[in-house]
């Protein structure tokens, strides 16, 4: 029997090698609204997140800032606390990778492991990617599969983690437990992985230093991701002697859920049952792997500087604008893209006219009519009806962790109860003095003050600061003290006194906006090295873009290229150019789109992400010759469909000739995948 009354939810553990953006401020807010919910629903709950702070990246962050690596990573180990601390986030324990109490669980799941005969000692030599901490199935000089960065060719003595012998258990796992990996698309990827053969895991280095040592054999640290995933029991209490931890270990462990962004799925879904199965510990009961916030077209990352921090937010909207935000725009599993004109439009709507203003105007009256007390009415059957179904599926959907419908249906109730209050106009019968009117207007306003109430109580986890306000203005005191788990329609006492109003979210004016891409600029700019001076030639001489013209790909499938540099008239500054995102792609999949001579389809490979790019070069290149071909890409062309394909960027040729014969751009020297143009 699962135990039902216990819930432990996890973030990934963070990097400290750069400062928090609002990628993993999603994923610790989803886990957070999680946690709440189910703490308001009676479950004993327990919330970990923390920073993940050893490996060479973090060793060479700390070398570049001219500090020892263990100072670095309280510097930004503590950012990221005071920035979960600042938008109050429920947290129950905060893990740090460089704490006793981790190192000795880990120091212990080694040595377990390394008893049972699951880890040995051989010689590795192959290639190592620092930046994904990771070893890579790549000759010498190869850029990395995943990132396209340089790879490091590294030959050690090593400890290896069978890996190779777990295969079939693994396999067996997922098909015997399709919640183990969710949504279905990273469980595919997963399946896929594994069934395509494992080999034993390099799980320590003798390269650099910071890291766990190996137990009895100091000159080896343990590898990254070995260290890193045991956070999950360490904090818990495992390794440990001490009956308080051996007990909370024994409550809270297996976890009854993973959050993480889609990237580290191997990590999560590979490695961690596959360590755990080998030390005899039970399994968590499912991973889940959230998609990529995106920004400005691609996945907002520190490596490629295109974040934004949540601190912006904060100041300007605040931390309930945001949450809200993230999880209602945003359709969990799946990639989305982060704007800041959506942000404030979504704020204006849904929380400023919608629930912030259903709130105080309602409100409001019962403090104009009734002197602020809750009145003694009726509440209306069908809107009780509708409040207690919208509840159902709010409830559905969001432990289906389907976040934004569920918000939906709590907003389409809020917009039930709006019309509400507009067709039965209780300013109108407030303006009669008879005894039927007060009755009436008493038992509208009670109908809408119960209905705040309830989906007050829904969304408390999605927009804890605000719920908490208005709970209090509803005199119901500290939501966190409320039981939620019964919301029964007229729940709502007649006679109960009103807290004091104040505002919710006030409306943001157009400057919102502004304001916000200015704090963002100066903070960009602080932070990120001048852009070099100098550009290519070819780049200002104006370069000819092959790229499918909209209706008429069938036609003529080549813009015709200006051949001339622009005139003096037309240059531009280095701001524009910075504006293009030229990047390296090598192609991967190349085939003819049917009914298109010129047209062809190609998949390419970014290192961060593949894309489909349609390119009208099929008159000059076959696809087989394209195949593995490093071609340079505008990466932040706005995608759009030819001939039912989506074309997600555009591929950079010289254009010869009348014709326009396209000849594609490429590199004499070798270069990495990813790598920008500028
Ligand atoms: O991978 N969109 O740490 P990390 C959505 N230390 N989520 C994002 C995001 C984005 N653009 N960017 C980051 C590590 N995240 C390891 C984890 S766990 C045992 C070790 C979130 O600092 C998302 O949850 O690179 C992603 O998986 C995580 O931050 C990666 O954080
Ligand atoms: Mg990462």
């Amino acid at each position: 029997m699962p135990d039902k009354s216990k819930f432990y939810l996890t973030t990934p553990i963070y990097y400290v090698n750069a400062r928090p953006h609002i990628g993993h401020t999603y994923t610790t807010v989803v886990t957070d609204a999680i946690a709440r919910r189910k703490r308001a629903l009676g479950i004993d709950t327990w919330f970990l997140t923390g920073t993940d702070e050893h490996g060479q990246k973090i060793e060479r962050s700390a070398q570049k800032a001219n500090c020892s690596p263990q100072e670095f990573a309280d510097g930004v180990s503590a950012q990221f606390r005071a920035l979960w601390d600042r938008m109050g986030l429920t947290y129950d324990d905060y893990v740090r990778t460089t704490e006793p109490r981790h190192k000795r669980g880990v120091q212990r799941l080694f040595a377990l492991l390394r008893e049972k005969g699951y880890i040995y000692k051989g010689t590795y030599t192959g290639q190592y990617c620092v930046f994904d901490e990771l070893y890579v199935d790549a000759p010498p000089g190869a850029p990395c599969p995943d990132c396209g960065r340089t790879t490091e060719t590294v030959s050690e003595e090593n400890y290896f983690f069978k890996l190779s012998a777990f295969e079939r258990k693994l396999l067996e796992l997922y098909e015997t437990n399709p919640e183990f990996i969710r949504p279905e698309a990273r469980r595919n990827e997963v399946l896929a992985f594994v069934r395509g053969g494992l080999k034993d895991l390099s799980v320590s280095r003798t390269s650099f230093n910071w890291g766990i040592p190996v137990p009895d054999d100091e000159k080896h640290v343990i590898y990254v991701w070995m260290d890193a995933l045991a956070n999950y029991i360490t904090a818990l209490g495992y390794g440990s002697d001490d009956p308080a931890d051996k007990a909370r270990f024994e409550k809270f462990w297996p976890a009854d859920l993973h959050i993480i962004g889609k990237e580290i799925s191997r990590f999560h879904c590979v490695y961690w049952p596959a360590f755990l199965m080998a030390a005899g510990l039970p399994l968590p009961k499912s991973i889940v792997a959230h998609g990529w916030l995106l920004f400005e077209e691609s996945k907002m990352s520190k490596s490629r500087g295109n974040i934004v921090r949540s601190e912006t937010i904060l100041d300007v909207l605040g931390a309930d604008a945001l949450r809200y935000f993230l999880l209602r725009e945003i359709v969990f599993g799946q990639d989305g893209s982060f704007s800041f004109d959506a942000l404030v439009q979504r704020y204006n709507s849904d929380l400023a006219n919608g629930y912030g203003n259903l709130v105080s105007r309602t409100l409001a009256m019962i403090w104009k009519y009734f002197d602020g007390v809750v009145p003694q009415g009726a509440g209306d059957a069908e809107l009780g009806a509708s409040a207690m179904s919208a509840a159902a599926s709010y409830g559905e959907r969001f432990d289906a962790l389907d976040f934004s419908r569920a918000l939906e249906a709590a907003w389409s109730f809020v917009g039930a109860v709006d019309g509400y209050i507009t067709a039965k106009a209780p300013w109108k019968v407030a303006a009669a003095s008879d005894e039927a009117s007060r009755g009436n207007l008493a038992a509208i306003l009670y109908t809408a003050a119960e209905s705040i109430r309830i989906i007050t109580a829904l969304v408390y986890p999605i927009i804890p600061e605000a719920a908490t306000k208005v709970w209090s203005q509803l005199g119901l005191g500290d939501i966190q003290q409320a039981d939620l788990k019964n919301l029964a329609w007229g729940g709502l006492k007649p006679g109960t006194k009103l807290g004091e109003l104040s505002p919710l979210f006030p409306r943001a004016e157009k400057d919102a906006i502004t304001r916000m891409q200015e704090i963002e600029q100066k903070n960009a700019a602080a932070a990120v090295p001048a852009p070099a001076e100098t550009l290519g030639a070819e780049a200002a001489a104006g370069q000819a873009h092959v790229e499918p013209k909209g209706t008429e790909v069938g036609s003529s499938a080549i813009a015709p290229a200006a051949p001339v540099a622009p005139a003096a008239s037309e240059k531009i500054t280095i701001d524009d150019f910075a504006k293009v995102e030229l990047r390296v792609a090598q192609i991967k999949v190349a085939e003819r789109v049917p009914k298109a001579d010129k047209l062809l389809r190609l998949e390419v490979d970014l290192g961060y992400e593949q894309r489909q790019i349609l390119a009208g070069i099929a008159e000059a290149y076959t696809p087989e010759s394209l195949i593995g071909r490093k071609v340079v890409i505008v990466a932040n062309l706005a995608p759009r469909k030819l001939r039912g394909f989506e074309s997600n960027g555009m591929i950079v040729a010289a254009s010869l000739g009348e014709a326009g014969k396209p000849v594609l751009a490429g590199f004499l020297e070798d270069v990495e995948i990813g790598a920008r143009l500028k």
